[in-house]
């Protein structure tokens, strides 16, 4: 059996350079769709997601190299607008290519994603949205084929503020004629790092980063090189497994303003930490503090992401935490892993109440997502004896070396 393996107990130590961000880049790729040229992209994670969303792009006609964490795409022919329907079920987000398929071709074809294991992830948002900007879109049961000879720019207003739909509309407000303004539009980073990129190809846009974005269609957009930020999920991770084993770590390589909501909770959890604009140190005697109340909700909330590896971190807490996830449900099914390494953790709808314990003892579990499958190796640093993760296969759609990572911090983990 494929396994990630992980003898805890040992007291992650050093400094690390965090990777780029998964969540930055797959939107970023897709932007590279609509310029007929080349683009060129560093810091790239060399992570299953990336490698995904390379396989779709080539099958639409783009030409790609990636070495190095270096990315090149050339745009110069896309010749089909049809995501082929294994790749949508290999990652539900390839469904961010909609709109920028739709402004390049006019046409963009995909299968239903469906739910997954993190919750129902409906994609509603995404096409009312292109409707509005005068798309038609299909539906056989199979495929989803939307159409637009030409998109318009309009006024938009999300019921709630999805990242994926606002990538999307981005994209396609790219190649429509006139001004589309987005409101109730996502705050994340992402986004943000996704209007920066497109600045920098050209499309006038304003407002990123807050509820309202402004974008200007149809301009003249230009050979671009951008720089993928750290991420800030990974580092998030990587914090909450020093935490769990009363270490001391430095990570570099981010932009710390983007994880306010983190650095916060973990202080609340009685981490010693301290940060500068492109690092964070932390330092934890593995006392962990509960929290009364974490709460997930849109950036600039506590991210979903990260409730993963805090319910890991919280099982270890002094007392009684109680989380509640309003974004993805799915996510508390960790609980159920946790449990198997003693972890006393009730869930109730959308809340989980995490009773601390001292210790957590290592056996098999079972990565069920990404995050979560993170989320049991934090666990597993901190456990006492030999935890086995099966399928890791889902660790690495997000992370680029977690075992290499851990261990030049002192951790004992090995695929
Ligand atoms: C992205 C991130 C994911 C993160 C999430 C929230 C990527 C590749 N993934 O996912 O890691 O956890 O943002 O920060 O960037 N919803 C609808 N209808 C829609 C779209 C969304 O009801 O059409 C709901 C979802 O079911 C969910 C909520 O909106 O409850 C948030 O989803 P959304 O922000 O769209 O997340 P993703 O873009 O899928």
């Amino acid at each position: 059996m494929d396994t990630l393996n992980v003898q805890g107990g040992y007291p992650l130590k050093g400094e690390l350079k965090i990777q780029g961000s998964k969540n930055t880049v797959l939107p970023v790729m897709a932007a590279a769709v609509l310029y007929k040229g080349v683009t060129m992209l560093t810091n790239v994670p060399m992570i299953r997601d990336v490698y995904c969303m390379i396989h779709i792009l080539e099958a639409i006609g783009v030409k790609i190299v990636f070495s190095d964490h270096c990315l090149t795409m050339d745009a110069s022919l896309v010749e089909s607008g049809e995501i082929p329907m294994e790749d949508v079920k290999r990652m539900r987000s390839s469904i961010m290519l909609l709109g920028a398929l739709l402004g390049r071709v006019g046409e963009a074809v995909t299968s239903y994603p469906g739910g997954c294991s993190i919750g129902l992830r409906p994609i509603d948002l995404h096409l009312k949205a292109l409707e509005q900007m005068g798309a038609e879109i299909t539906e056989d049961g199979i495929k989803i084929r939307a159409v637009a000879s030409r998109l318009r720019g309009t006024h938009i207003r999300l019921d709630f503020p999805s990242v994926g739909a606002t990538e999307n509309i981005l994209l396609a407000a790219v190649a429509a004629e006139g001004v589309t303004v987005i409101d109730n539009a996502a705050r994340e980073p992402e986004i943000i790092e996704l209007c920066l990129f497109l600045q920098k190809m050209g499309v006038p846009v304003r407002g990123a980063g807050t509820g309202r974005i402004r974008i200007e269609g149809k301009r003249q957009l230009r050979q671009t090189s951008y720089r993928i930020t750290g991420d800030r999920i990974v580092a998030g991770t990587y914090l909450a497994a020093a935490a769990a084993t009363g270490g001391e770590v430095r990570l570099t390589g981010i932009y710390t303003p983007y994880m306010a909501s983190v650095l916060q909770a973990f202080r609340k959890c009685g981490c010693d930490v301290t940060w500068g604009k492109e690092d964070v140190s932390l330092r934890s005697d593995r006392q962990i503090q509960a929290v009364p109340w974490l709460k997930t909700s849109p950036y600039p909330g506590f991210p979903t992401d990260m409730q993963s590896p805090f319910m890991a971190l919280l099982a270890y807490g002094d007392g009684v935490s109680i989380i509640e996830e309003t974004i993805f449900e799915g996510r508390l099914k960790l609980a159920a892993q946790l449990e198997k390494m003693g972890a006393d953790i009730q869930v109730k709808e959308t809340r989980a109440r995490v009773t601390g314990q001292s210790r957590l003892r290592g056996t098999l579990v079972q990565a069920e997502d990404l995050r979560a499958g993170a989320a049991l190796a934090v666990a597993a640093v901190g456990a006492e004896g030999m935890t086995r993760i099966a399928d890791p296969g889902y660790i690495k759609r997000g992370y680029e070396s977690i075992d290499q990572d851990l261990r030049s911090l002192g951790g004992k983990i090995w695929w």
